[in-house]
Parts: C-alpha cells; structure tokens; sequence
C-alpha cells in the first residue's frame, strides 16, 4: 500500500494514542476516526519503510458503530486540539479503560484480564465533556488569526471558537482578536477572571486556584491541572489510596506547585515531613509562596533524577510521583524504591508510560495493587490514572 491508496477496512479496537486498529492483508493500519465494529474506507497517509504498520484516515464509514455522534465542533478531524469527537461520551470512557488495561498487559506485564473491568471516572463539573479546558496555548497565523495546531501537523487551524475551552477562554473575547507579531497565546481561566497573556513569560501574570482545601498562588505558566475537576480528584485519590498516617515521611516528585504535598499536610500533621521536588523555578516559586507557612514541607528546585542520585535521603514513608507524560524511566523507580517507602502514588497522564515504570518496579519486587482512572480529556484518548505500587511483601499470602 502506499500513501494515497484507498482501503476498505474491518475495525477491531482502540490503540493507545487514540487511533483505531484495523488489518489489512495481515498488516495493522491505525486508521483515525474509526471506531471498533465499524467497516469504514480509509485513506493510507502513512506507510514506513520498515513495513510493521501502516496509518490512514477515515474517508467513509460504511458501517457505522452504535458508539458514533455526530462530532459537535466543526473543527473536529481537522484541528489537531480533539480526537474524538465523534465518539458518545461512555464509549470514550470504554475505549480509555480498555486501552489502560491492554498497556497494563502488554508493557506492564499484569496478567491478562486483572484489569478487565477498571472504569474511568467523570470528574465533577463535567456533563457533556465540553467547555473543560481552564488552559489554552493557542498558536498564531501569519494572518494573527489564534488556533490550534493541525493533527500531526505544523499548520495552524485559525478557530472562532474552541467547544472544549472553558467559554472565556474558547470563544470571542480571545479568538476574535487580532494577534499578529504575536507567536503564543496562552488563555488560562483560575478562580476568578480569565488571563491571557501573548507570548508569555513568568512573571507576567499570578492566578491563584483553590484545590485540596488550600489557596494556591502561582504564576499563569506553572503547570497546573487543565481540567477544573482534577486537582481535587487526584489530590483526594492520591490521599486515599496513600493513606498518610501522622508523623510519616512523604516525598512528593515532579511536585509542581505542591498540590499533592498540600493534600497530605493534614494527615501527616506536624510531626510529619514532606520533600517536594521540582525542576521548574516558575512551580518552585509557586510552591513556596503557596506553603511558605508550613515548616515541616521542604521544597527542593531540582530534577528528580539528580536529586535522587545525590543520596542525601536514605528513607522515606511515603511517595508519590507525578512526572511528564515520558513517565520516571528506569533509574528513578530503582531510586524511588531503594528509599524503601511503605507505598508509592503514581500519577500519570499516559498510560504507556506508567506501564513500563510498574514493569521496572516489578523487577524489584513491587507490585500494582490499586488502580484508578479519570477522565481529565473529554473528547481526546487522554486520560489520567492514579497507580498505588506497593512492595510485593505487604501483600497478603
Ligand atoms: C504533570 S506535572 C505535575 C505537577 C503537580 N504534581 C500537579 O499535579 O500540579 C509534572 C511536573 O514535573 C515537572 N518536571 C518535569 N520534568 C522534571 C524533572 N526531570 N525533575 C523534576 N520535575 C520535573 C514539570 O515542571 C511539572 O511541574
């Protein structure tokens, strides 16, 4: 097959990374825009050289799937911003648990079906999965238009409005506006008014967000959840499936501004400690402004890797990560699990990643013991989990 050929194709399942599975000729195409049980012809856009698998895009669907809506957004398929848009909100959901429990299987060496019937939750606010985004890094036109890249593409889908932006920041007020000169957007909605900043940079603007009973002070280009359910539910995830007692040890990796850290400061109490550790000076400084009350949270500005290597912590309680979509990597879980902490929170917004980190600490003889999934993304295969590891010696016999 080569790019440009048509194919008429049986869809089997959903792939990690949101596109569906077909075969043709023994060969695996993913082919966007297609959905499990459909026949549907496809156009191939991708055909490597290395021949393990091909790419395409749905041209027509013959047989449409039961699961299928009519996308609301009329940028769907051409803007790169939502996948799935054409998919009811429970099939998303269905589509995300099973891609979970398939990467659990397949890189994460789980036995096959331990995971079979995880749900992944909505998260409060959240009823047609629309007008979520609180965060909007638009790009730009050399017209000044502001829009969203096109999928797997550099081109710039100029918008009039973005369905899945909170109203404030999707609509009007920032994408009728002229930007040009102007190379970045960035439209955030905290607790308050909207802020939108053209080629932000720290410094230009403080947001302050509410999560986990706390007030958080923090400049707009900090990382912070996009969801306005997610801080709360992961927090309180991370809380109950940690369990914090008094007077333990947390460490809190990839800590942002702190949330987690802030979460479990009440359980822990004041014969407790908390380590935060973060790379980005920006989420640094948030963090210390946010708890600079709280003597017993010591927040390091330090990428985990080096921080961890540098042995200064022999022992801790209690850890809970929270890194990028590449996940921790091997030497960070060896590292995390040598601390010889009672449990480990993993949260994660890939699932592939995660995966490959329970598989490394596995080889150590930890162990998946408790799962939950949020949908933070509606209308995109995005999704959050939330992992507890524990060492395979607190399982019962
Ligand atoms: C997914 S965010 C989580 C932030 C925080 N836990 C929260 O929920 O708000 C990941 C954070 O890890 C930070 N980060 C990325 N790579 C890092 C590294 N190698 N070492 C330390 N922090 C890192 C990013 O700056 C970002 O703040």
């Amino acid at each position: 097959m080569r790019v440009g050929d048509g194919v008429t194709l049986d869809v089997t399942s959903m792939a990690h990374g949101g596109e569906a599975v077909a075969r043709h000729d023994g060969q695996v195409v993913f082919v966007r825009g297609a959905l499990p049980g459909e026949t549907v012809v496809a156009e191939i856009t991708s055909a490597p050289a290395h021949g393990r698998f091909l790419r395409a895009r749905t041209v027509d669907v013959v047989t449409p799937s039961p699961d299928r809506v009519s996308p609301p957004c009329e940028y769907s398929g051409v803007c790169g911003g939502c996948d799935w848009q054409h998919v009811t909100l429970p099939a998303q959901r269905r589509f995300k648990a099973d891609i979970i429990a398939d990467v659990l299987t397949r890189i994460g060496g789980e036995p096959a079906g331990r995971w079979s019937q995880l749900t992944v939750d909505a998260v409060p606010g959240d009823d047609d999965g629309l007008g979520w985004r609180t965060r909007m890094r638009y790009a730009t036109d050399p017209s000044g238009r502001a829009g969203l890249r096109a999928h797997h593409a550099h081109d710039i889908v100029a918008l009039d409005r973005c369905l899945i932006a909170s109203p404030s920041i999707g609509g009007p007020d920032v994408l009728a506006q002229s930007w040009l000169g102007v190379e970045e957007v960035l439209a955030v909605q905290p607790d308050g008014g909207p802020v939108v900043l053209p080629d932000p940079a720290p410094g230009d603007a403080r947001v302050t967000q509410h999560a986990a009973g706390r007030a958080w002070h923090f400049d707009a280009t900090a990382f912070w959840q996009v969801h306005p359910g997610a801080a709360d539910s992961l927090a309180s995830a991370v809380r109950q499936l940690l369990a914090p007692r008094a007077g333990e040890h947390l460490v809190d990796l990839y800590a942002g501004v702190g949330l987690f850290a802030g979460a479990c400061l009440g359980e822990l109490g004041p014969g407790g400690r908390i380590d935060t550790v973060e790379s980005d000076e920006t989420a640094v400084r948030g963090a210390r402004r946010s708890l600079h009350d709280e003597s017993n949270v010591h927040i390091h500005h330090d990428r985990v890797d080096r921080w961890l290597s540098q042995g200064r912590l022999r022992r801790c309680d209690i850890v809970v990560l929270d890194p990028p979509r590449t996940g921790a990597g091997r030497e960070v879980m060896d590292r995390i699990t040598r601390l010889g902490p009672r449990a480990i929170a993993y949260v994660a917004c890939d699932p592939a990643s995660l995966a490959r980190d329970i598989a490394y600490a596995r080889a150590q003889g930890w162990h998946l013991t408790q799962l939950r999934a949020f949908d933070l993304f509606p209308m995109t295969h995005h999704v959050e989990c939330v992992a507890l590891v524990e060492p395979r010696d607190s399982l019962p016999a």
